[in-house]
């Protein structure tokens, strides 16, 4: 970011006075000061409200809104409201709807249902971002756009068809090339006049949601799909541009999401904003990597935690309490990891519809008498004594893990060998390494700069794109290290199998070849050895390797395949390609990775400080160390730690504090 955004950490979240008589505003914003509450997010869903009917817009309520909020010096994210649909739109335009997977057309009804191509949609959407830009974008509490609402879904309607076609003309340019991307002779499913492309759903190529019998079509869908929504954002940031060309413009992303290729979205956001909605169970290593994702969407720039909630959810199966101190150490995780805003969802606890067991930071008895309010208030309080000393901090990382929303896709999308392979798992898997040793690394995408890393690592790189092959051999033949895994170098872009042996175009570089990926089901496993002796299961999928050039650092122990090569290490120009043929338990991939770390010289921010969680980052020549404690069990503090000013009390850090669950510190 070349302008500075946000002058404070940004405290808040989403408010819906709209949905309460105006005596309860000012009691709101009583109550929210106790808090130290400096931000609101309106206007969300406000669009029945704001334009009754097709030619009449009505921004009384809205005006009252931004004019209490502004007089109390908030810092107001502005949303455009166009995620919710006003019911006339559908009664006089159906088409602005969408069709489903199976092919029923949607009527009115719930959110987030617009169909991204229908013009009608686009008009209406674009023009009430220009006209609540030209009314409230030069007001100077207005820091934030807010597009839309977590875009997200998919439209399978007649509109959609036909603008795919238009798509693909303009990807393919001819008819035979779709047919050779999507290998559509298998089958006999040629096609040979536009027309004749049928979108992938239920009543066509797709088997059920998940389960497709060409992927080519199905990766194209999704890459239609997600740009279409991206065009939607697009069209109204360029509304809203017309009228104020400061402010920056966000929409709010949802972490691993699977049907929109983040990275490209990010390309045309100022700034990333996500919510963080962890259930109970939820490890903490994934939110950490959620936020780690969210950082690298925009090559580390910080970003905002535009939702969580203070308490509890209701849309789990499970919807339990965050217990004391969780919600602030969340949050702080939040920023550990790169936020620089802490938002809630919401302020008030709604009264009726499905989210009325939503936790808030009013609940329902409508006072500040509560648990949760205290906590809020608490964490507010701290907030104000960081001012702007955090925003804007960056980390710098040795570690890069890949993400890659089309190799997700193509992925989970592949018929065999093993319907249980998840994609986000397997990057969970080597991240929780990492996050355990407190290794810090950006989560990174397939065009990133290798080389700024020490080690690049790309479990399941399914999907090899153009040029990326080319790329990665360059950064190894460089100096660069990587890891990668079983199911990677397998097919191009369009879910095409390089032939010539697995892993394709990785197989020079890993200096093997692999013969044949068996597929365990989840009651069978197999067991691998270390060179040194040491054996761990393994599950899920077991590629059968042999060595050409690579040397071998452990191999199966059992099954016909006993005594062949499971891990390797390939000297590749001046660096190292490893190779990891299954999945291992957690403590095998960690006598694997400890090798890797050790031999690359990676260190933990702090030593020996296991079971907290320890990230860095600076800003000015300044670096801010969290110390986390997500655990039961109380830790010493880390003897490097002790002398240093915990900027949270503003006392210096002694041998004998410790940290209990929830505990933070930052350390200056
Ligand atoms: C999402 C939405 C919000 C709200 C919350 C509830 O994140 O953006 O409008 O529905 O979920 O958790
Ligand atoms: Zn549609």
């Amino acid at each position: 970011m070349t302008k500075k955004v946000f002058q404070r950490i940004l405290y808040g979240g989403d408010y819906n006075p709209n949905q309460w008589p105006e005596e309860v505003w000012s009691e709101d914003m009583r109550i929210f000061k106790e808090a130290a509450i400096n931000s609101a997010t309106i206007n969300v869903f406000s669009w029945a409200k704001i334009q009754p009917s097709e030619e009449e817009y009505n921004f009384t309520e809205l005006d009252k809104i931004i004019e209490l909020l502004s007089k109390e010096n908030y810092d107001i994210v502005l949303a455009t409201s166009t995620a919710a649909l006003p019911a006339w739109m559908f009664k006089k335009y159906p088409e602005v709807g969408r069709t489903d997977f199976e092919g029923r057309h949607h009527k009115f009804g719930q959110r987030h249902n617009a169909c991204p191509n229908s013009l009608v949609y686009q008009k209406y959407a674009s023009r009430l971002a220009g006209k609540l830009a030209e009314r409230y974008g030069l007001n100077p509490h207005v820091k934030c756009w807010h597009i839309n609402n977590e875009y997200g879904g998919e439209c399978f309607c007649e509109t959609c068809e036909k603008a795919f076609r238009v798509w693909l003309k303009e990807r393919y340019g001819t008819i035979e090339a779709v047919n050779k991307a999507w290998n559509l002779e298998f089958w006999g499913h040629t096609v040979y006049e536009w027309d004749e492309i049928v979108l992938p759903n239920a009543l066509s190529e797709g088997i059920d949601y998940e389960n497709t019998a060409f992927a080519g079509i199905s990766i194209d869908y999704r890459r239609f799909n997600s740009d279409s929504m991206l065009n939607n954002f697009k069209m109204e940031r360029e509304a809203i541009r017309n009228f104020d060309q400061e402010t920056p413009i966000t929409t709010n992303l949802m972490g691993t999401y699977k049907l929109l290729d983040y990275f490209k979205w990010a390309k045309e956001m100022d700034i990333v904003s996500w919510d963080n909605y962890p259930s109970y169970n939820t490890p903490t290593s994934y939110s950490a990597m959620c936020h780690d994702l969210m950082r690298g969407l925009k090559d580390g720039q910080s970003f905002m935690l535009m939702e969580q909630t203070p308490s509890q959810q209701n849309w789990q199966p499970y919807n339990s309490l965050k217990r004391p101190g969780k919600m602030r150490a969340q949050s702080y995780q939040a920023i550990a990891h790169g936020a620089d805003t802490v938002q809630f969802f919401q302020l008030r606890r709604s009264i009726g519809a499905c989210e009325k067991f939503h936790g808030a930071v009013i609940e329902h008895v409508g006072t500040e008498n509560t648990r949760v309010f205290r906590e809020v208030a608490e964490l507010g309080k701290e907030l104000t004594t960081l001012g702007d000393s955090l925003l804007e901090a960056v980390s710098t990382n040795k570690v890069g893990i890949v993400f890659d929303w089309e190799n997700y896709w193509g992925v989970e999308y592949t018929s065999g060998p093993n319907k249980d392979l998840k994609y986000v798992d397997q990057i969970h898997h080597y991240y929780e390494y990492f996050y355990k040793k407190n290794i810090p690394v950006d989560m990174i995408s397939v065009d990133s700069d290798f080389s700024k890393y020490d080690l690049v690592v790309a479990p399941v790189l399914y999907m090899i794109k153009e040029q990326l092959a080319e790329r990665l051999s360059e950064y190894v033949k460089n100096g660069g290290h990587m890891i990668t895994t079983f199911m990677s170098g397998i097919v191009n872009e369009s879910d095409n199998v390089y032939l010539g042996g697995y892993p394709g175009p990785l197989r020079e570089m890993a200096g093997i070849w692999v013969e044949e990926i068996d597929a365990l089901a989840p009651e069978q496993t197999n067991t691998i050895a270390f060179e040194t002796g040491e054996e761990y299961e393994c599950q899920l999928l077991c590629d059968i390797i042999h060595t050409e050039g690579a040397e071998v650092v452990a191999h199966y122990a059992s099954d016909f395949y006993s005594d062949t090569p499971v891990i390797t290490k390939n000297e590749f120009g001046k660096g190292t390609v490893w190779y990891n043929g299954t999945h291992v338990e957690a403590e095998g991939l960690k006598q694997f990775l400890d090798l890797v770390v050790s031999e690359r010289s990676l260190t933990p921010i702090v030593e020996q400080a296991e079971g907290l969680e320890i990230t860095k980052r600076m800003k000015n020549d300044k670096e801010f160390i969290f110390v986390l404690n997500n655990n039961k069990e109380i830790y010493d503090i880390p003897k490097k730690l002790v002398g240093k000013k915990n900027i949270l009390t503003g006392k210096m850090i002694t041998e004998k504090d410790t940290l209990a669950q929830f505990d933070v510190m930052i350390i200056e």
